[in-house]
């Protein structure tokens, strides 16, 4: 047995986001939601389901969700976890865990229902998250926009309008006015990259547009709005810690040829670092959101051998050190802002928080300067265009009662957290 010692001050967390756990939403989202729920049901029940984008796995683990997922209910948000409601008891479920950083994001929609018309009660709700995680010694990470709009953006370009940036930043200069000193880290913006490869490159998420051209033009707004919501905010919180996060990949490659060779490089570059390199001097820390590496040349879905989630991704705790240590260069505190996994018997979950942390000691034994750990997710919750079948929670929910329940990896996480260590 050895202990590994994690750096004092490090900061354990778990995240969430706003459409994802608090329920009664009325944005871009829930719109896509009422006119698609009954379509990506019926997508379910057709037999290469588990093929496809949304089941992503083997027929035989698909088996065990196809009840829920053929079910149109599966696909709309409604009420999710409550948390709008129930925020005090995750936040007592936190302190139970000893964790001392919370990552959560506020609902554009419910802050600015219509343009340039702030709602004070849907702000105040947050200043009370707010104090109430600083009353209990945790750390609040605050996302301003994780992936939904509100109705009357996306009903005048979305992303894609060229006001987006400067409706970002106006919004961005409200919310940090308003929190003042109680908030230090931002992420403006979670996963750009993701938002406008799924909406646009790809177009499973809304506003469903596929196109390569609409996915730069997104992705360009989307810098931009980074940008001026970073300088609006240092002109008011001069105090505040702000970056995006973003999702990295880690690129291998099993053949070695000079030409996947190549492409690795060309994907590490197109994906990984470009972007960090485009915010250069807007950013104060990295966001670091990891699942999986990525395998070139091979299709990675289910490779014989090798452990997969609920969702078809590879278990994979190890390739987090690579994809850490090669953020060395940029010499910025790296913060992971997100790493988990679907599996809702919870027979990986322990296992992997323990093997990736182990990877991620090894990454700041070697350098890297990796100053937290914030798991996805605090609860299961509605896991987008998925809906609620793949549990990501260290809490299980269960959508009826609302009832949560503590995992067993929760508590083993819990033990890491507390002692700042973990034996191996
Ligand atoms: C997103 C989360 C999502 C998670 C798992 C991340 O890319 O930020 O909202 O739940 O992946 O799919």
């Amino acid at each position: 047995m050895s202990k590994l010692e994690f750096p004092k001050g490090f900061f354990w967390g778990a995240g969430t986001s706003s459409h994802q756990v608090e329920g009664g939403h009325h944005n871009e989202w829930t719109e896509w939601e009422k006119k698609n729920a009954e379509r990506l049901a019926k997508e379910a029940r057709d037999e290469n389901w588990h093929d496809s984008w949304r089941g992503y796995g083997k027929k035989e683990r698909n088996a065990a969700f196809a009840k829920e997922a053929s079910n149109p209910d599966n696909y709309l948000s409604g009420t999710a976890c409550d948390h709008w409601n129930r925020y005090e008891e995750d936040f007592d479920i936190l302190e139970e865990l000893h964790l001392n950083t919370y990552r959560f994001s506020i609902e554009w929609s419910k802050i600015e229902p219509e343009e340039g018309i702030f709602d004070q009660e849907a702000i105040d709700h947050y200043k009370k998250v707010i104090t109430s995680l600083r009353h209990r010694g945790i750390e609040p990470f605050v996302t301003l926009w994780h992936f939904w709009l509100p109705v009357w953006i996306a009903e005048s370009g979305g992303v894609l309008s060229p006001e987006f940036p400067d409706r970002f930043a106006r919004y961005a200069e409200r919310i940090s006015k308003e929190f003042g000193d109680s908030v230090t880290f931002y992420v403006t913006i979670n996963e750009p990259d993701i938002y406008s490869s799924l909406s646009f490159l790809l177009g499973f998420w809304p506003p469903e547009r596929k196109s390569i051209f609409l996915h730069f033009r997104a992705l360009g707004h989307l810098k931009l709005a980074h940008k001026k919501a970073y300088s609006a905010i240092k002109a008011v919180a001069p105090h505040a810690k702000i970056g995006i996060t973003k999702q990295f990949m880690h690129f291998v490659t099993l053949s070695r040829s000079p030409w996947n060779l190549l492409l690795c490089r060309f994907a590490d570059w197109w994906w990984n670092t470009s972007i960090v390199d485009a915010l250069k001097g807007y950013q104060d820390f990295i966001g670091f959101n990891y699942y999986q590496k990525k395998i070139i040349g091979k299709d990675i879905r289910d490779p014989e051998g090798i452990e997969h989630t609920d969702i078809g991704w590879e278990y994979d705790p190890e390739s987090i050190y690579d994809a850490l240590v090669a953020l060395k260069r940029y010499d910025m505190p790296i913060y992971i802002t997100e790493n988990g996994l679907a599996d809702a018997t919870d027979r990986l979950r322990g296992r992997f928080i323990t093997e990736t942390l182990t990877s991620v000691h090894r990454a700041i034994s070697d350098g890297a300067d990796v100053r937290g750990y914030i798991h996805w997710s605090l609860l299961d919750n509605f896991e987008l265009d998925k809906g609620f079948w793949p549990r990501f929670g260290l809490v299980h929910v269960d959508y009826k009662t609302q009832q949560r329940t503590i995992r067993d990896s929760a508590r083993l996480y819990a033990k890491i957290a507390a002692s700042d260590s973990l034996e191996i």
